[in-house]
C-alpha cells in the first residue's frame, strides 16, 4: 500500500516501487477518501484508535491503551507475553497481519431506508466503498471475531438474531432496534447497505523481515545478489492464518 495525504505525493513513491528489482506490481487501485473526510454514508470513521502503549504520541483523554504486541510482532500483547508469529522469529519480527477487503457501500440504498429522501440520490451507478484494512497480530482473534460477533451475532450483546444495521451480513430480514425512552424503536426488513467485492489475507513484513528475505536464493536460481544472512532459514509456519485467501464474492 502506497499512502500519501495528496494524490501528487503519490506519484515518487509509486515509480519508485516500479524500480525495485525482483518486486511486480500484481494489483491496483487508486482511491482518495471524500472531501468531507467523511465515509460514504456520511459517518466520521477512524476515531475510536487506540493509543499504542510505547509509541511516540501521547495518549488522549479516556483513550484506550493498548500493548504494542496486539498489533506487531515481537512485543508483549495484552496477556503480558509476546504473541506467537511466524516462523523464523526474524520474519516475525515488526510485522503484522493484513486483512485487505473492498467493499461496496449501496449508498442510495441507505439513504432509502432512512427516508432521507430530500438529500437522497438516486442510484447513479457510480461505485462507492470503502477499502477496509486490518493490522494486527492475530485474524482469527481480532478480524474474524469482530466480523463474525461484533458485526453478525447479536448474541454477544443479548441482541438474540440483530446483525449490525450499517455492515452486517443482511438478507432483507434483519432487524435492528434502537433503545429510546419512554419507547424504543424498531426497524425491520434491513437490506444489505454493504458488500464484499474482494479481498485477502496477507502477512505484512517488517524492515528486518524484509532484509532478510532479500538474503533468500531466488525460487528461480538465481543466486541472491546481497550476503547471506547467518538468522536461520527455516520455511514461514504453515498455521492456517499464515496462509492467502480470497473472498469467494
Ligand atoms: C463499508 C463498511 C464499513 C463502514 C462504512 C464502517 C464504518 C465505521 C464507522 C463510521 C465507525 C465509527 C467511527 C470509529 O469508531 O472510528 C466504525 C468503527 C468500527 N468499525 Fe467499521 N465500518 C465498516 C466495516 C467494518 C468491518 C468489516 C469491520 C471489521 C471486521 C469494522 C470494524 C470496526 C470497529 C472494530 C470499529 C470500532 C468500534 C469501537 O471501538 O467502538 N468495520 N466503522
Amino acid at each position: 500500500m502506497i499512502i500519501a495525504r495528496a494524490p501528487e505525493g503519490l506519484r515518487e513513491p509509486v515509480d519508485a516501487a516500479g524500480r525495485l528489482a525482483g518486486v511486480s506490481l500484481v494489483y491496483r487501485l487508486d482511491i482518495g477518501v471524500p472531501v468531507t473526510g467523511r465515509e460514504h454514508f456520511g459517518f466520521r470513521d477512524g476515531i475510536s484508535g487506540p493509543y499504542l502503549v510505547g509509541s511516540a504520541d501521547q495518549p488522549l483523554p479516556g483513550q484506550d491503551a493498548v500493548q504494542p504486541g496486539e498489533f506487531v510482532f515481537g512485543y508483549p500483547d495484552e496477556s503480558g507475553t509476546p504473541p506467537k508469529g511466524p516462523a523464523p522469529d526474524v520474519l516475525g519480527r515488526n510485522g503484522c497481519y493484513l486483512a485487505f477487503r473492498q467493499l461496496h457501500t449501496d449508498v442510495a440504498g441507505f439513504r432509502r431506508y432512512v427516508r432521507d429522501n430530500a438529500r437522497s440520490p438516486e442510484d447513479d451507478g457510480v461505485e462507492r466503498g470503502i477499502i477496509f484494512v486490518f493490522m494486527g497480530a492475530s485474524l482469527s482473534r481480532q478480524f474474524e471475531f469482530v466480523q463474525q460477533v461484533w458485526l453478525n451475532d447479536g448474541d454477544f450483546a443479548g441482541l438474540g438474531t440483530e446483525r449490525d444495521p450499517l455492515v452486517g451480513d443482511s438478507d432483507g430480514s434483519g432487524v435492528h432496534v434502537i433503545p429510546a425512552t419512554p419507547v424504543r424503536r424498531r426497524l425491520t426488513g434491513l437490506p444489505r447497505f454493504v458488500t464484499v467485492r474482494g479481498g485477502e489475507y496477507c502477512f505484512l513484513p517488517g524492515p528486518t523481515a524484509l532484509e532478510w528475505l532479500a538474503t533468500l536464493p531466488d525460487p528461480a536460481g538465481e543466486p541472491s545478489t546481497t550476503q547471506p544472512s547467518t538468522q536461520p532459514t527455516s520455511q514461514p509456519s504453515s498455521r492456517p492464518e499464515d496462509a492467502p485467501w480470497r473472498h469467494p464474492g
